[in-house]
């Protein structure tokens, strides 16, 4: 068990005496013994140099990296006891499925013997359900298959840390859900800390603990996943995180007695001062729908804008569908429940809950109002305070 922290942790390619490419800038994140860390971002934005900084292939040019306090910037990778899993993840073709997974113990200088590495590679094989392949060649295994022996092999040694860098990047969408349940149900039994990179938002939601939202090498955010979707520190992450992409449309606001009055193109709404928690100066504001939170208007009364949408798309997900159309506040993405009858040219009729508007400052991007989760009479919370 390891408790991870980065400290100002700044990394710079290039030459030092010219202007180098700052990957990551200036990055403080506390990761807590046993935690599930997911470094999230756009491609290039720094995180698989994050991770190879946490994990000693890349040493910082700035700040501290540090396990359980002891600072470990000078300690080469072999040493810091760490099992990275990568996106390919190249096994040994001529050894088989067992010979893999024992590979690193048998190579290391420990006490085990033949018989207790035997052993120990069966309990592995049995913990990830690949018991009835350890004499298989991985040309004979399926991605999915080849995946489990790679996250074996990280998982053998009982190292301090994990660190996974996009390890599913290469399966398809289905196995890609099973895994990321597997990897998040490992983790959570053998209780070590992790550091799982991936660019994908969806993954990240649910196999987290902690989200640290990166962008241009720069911390956005270090967050639950709740707290990165409800209350998104800044624009970017709102943008970034949840799907489809939040609807976003330009305001002014002023207040009005006990409320904020929100005035956007063609549609007012007020927002009692009781749901924001930042006292708001600014007059320019960008207001923010979840597709999720919008309701349609023959089914609920509700206390915040309503306004018209022309239907353009509708397109069926199961249960629900995501209808796209153009409204006098411009473009909007709706998810609705009842869709059956709607279809291209319809019009519809849409709201949403003063409680789930999100306001940003329209200059800084910084958040005003978040997502509000409103708490049931049985004390638990819920993030939707109108059933669909
Ligand atoms: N060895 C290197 N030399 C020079 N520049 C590098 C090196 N490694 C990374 N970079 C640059 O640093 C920035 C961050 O790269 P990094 O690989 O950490 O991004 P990433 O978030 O992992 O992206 P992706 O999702 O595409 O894998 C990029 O601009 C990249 O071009
Ligand atoms: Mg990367």
């Amino acid at each position: 068990m390891t408790h991870i922290e980065l400290d100002g942790v700044t990394k710079v390619f290039g030459d030092p005496e010219k202007e180098g490419i700052v990957a990551v800038n200036d990055l403080d994140i506390d990761v807590p013994d046993g935690e599930f860390l997911v470094l999230l971002g756009p491609s290039g934005c720094g995180k698989t140099t994050t991770l190879r900084m946490i994990g000693g292939l890349e040493e910082p040019t700035d700040g501290e990296v540090r396990f359980d306090g002891t600072v470990v910037n000078d300690v080469k990778a072999r040493n810091r006891d760490v099992a990275m899993v990568f996106q390919d993840f190249a096994l040994y073709p001529h050894m088989t499925v067992g010979e893999n997974l024992g590979f690193g113990l048998r190579r290391e200088d420990n006490d085990m013997t033949g018989d207790e590495i035997d052993a120990r590679v069966r309990e592995v094989a049995e913990m990830l359900e690949i018991e009835e392949l350890l004499n298989n060649k991985p040309a004979q295994l399926s991605g999915g298959q080849k995946q489990r022996v790679a996250l074996g092999r990280a998982i053998i040694r009982e190292p301090r840390l994990f660190l996974f860098d996009e390890p599913l990047a290469n399966l398809d969408a289905q196995l890609r859900k099973t895994m990321r349940t597997e990897i998040d149900e490992l983790q959570s039994e053998v209780g070590i800390t992790s550091a799982y990179v991936t660019h994908n938002q969806e993954e990240a939601m649910t196999i987290a603990d902690k989200i640290a939202v990166l962008n241009e090498g720069q911390l956005q955010q270090l967050g639950t996943p709740d707290q990165v979707f409800n209350e998104p520190a800044n624009l970017f992450v709102a943008q970034f995180v949840g799907s489809p992409d939040m609807n976003l449309f330009d305001a002014t606001i002023g207040e009005q007695g006990d409320a904020y009055r929100v005035d956007m193109e063609s549609a007012s709404f007020d927002i009692p001062k009781r749901l924001v928690d930042t006292e708001i100066t600014t007059d320019d504001v960008l207001v923010g729908f979840r597709p999720q939170d919008l309701y349609q208007r023959r089914n609920h009364a509700l206390d915040g804008p309503a306004f018209d949408t022309d239907i353009r798309v509708v397109e069926p997900i199961g249960t629900e569908a995501i209808v796209h159309g153009s409204s006098a506040l411009g473009d909007v993405t709706a998810t609705v429940g009842n869709f059956h009858d709607l279809s291209s040219g319809d019009e519809l009729s849409l709201t949403i809950a003063p409680e789930h508007v999100y306001l940003f400052d329209a200059e800084t991007g910084e958040l005003l109002k978040g997502r509000l989760v409103v708490e049931r009479t049985d004390g638990s919370a819920t993030a939707d305070s109108v059933e669909a």
